[in-house]
């Protein structure tokens, strides 16, 4: 179950909205569910880049309006959504 998501809020995933995603997420969360913004997560050009905790399971390129799903998909429901996971990290099929 996720307990912390961390959104990159360094400059290049900036520049690819990662701010409105973090704001996009502190309106969706869940009780029980911290959100933080935070420094580069070494995966730059990939953003925004949204890394969710402990489970250790990446995503990339997320975009504000996906934000919603992703709270009811993954954190609420524990199922990660395929199109989104970072390929670099996960596999295609979506298995961490
Ligand atoms: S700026 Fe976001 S991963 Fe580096």
């Amino acid at each position: 179950m996720t307990s912390k998501i961390c959104v990159c809020q360094h400059k290049t995933c900036r520049k690819q909205r990662s701010t409105e995603v973090l704001a996009a997420f502190q309106q969706h969360l869940p009780d029980g569910v911290v959100v933080e913004g935070s420094g580069c997560l070494g995966q730059c050009g990939n953003g925004p880049m949204v890394l969710m905790l402990p489970e250790k399971v990446w995503y990339c390129r997320v975009l504000p309006d996906e934000v919603p799903a992703m709270v009811q998909r993954h954190v609420m429901q524990g199922q990660p959504l395929p199109a989104l996971l970072y390929r670099k990290f996960h596999l295609v099929n979506g298995t961490p």
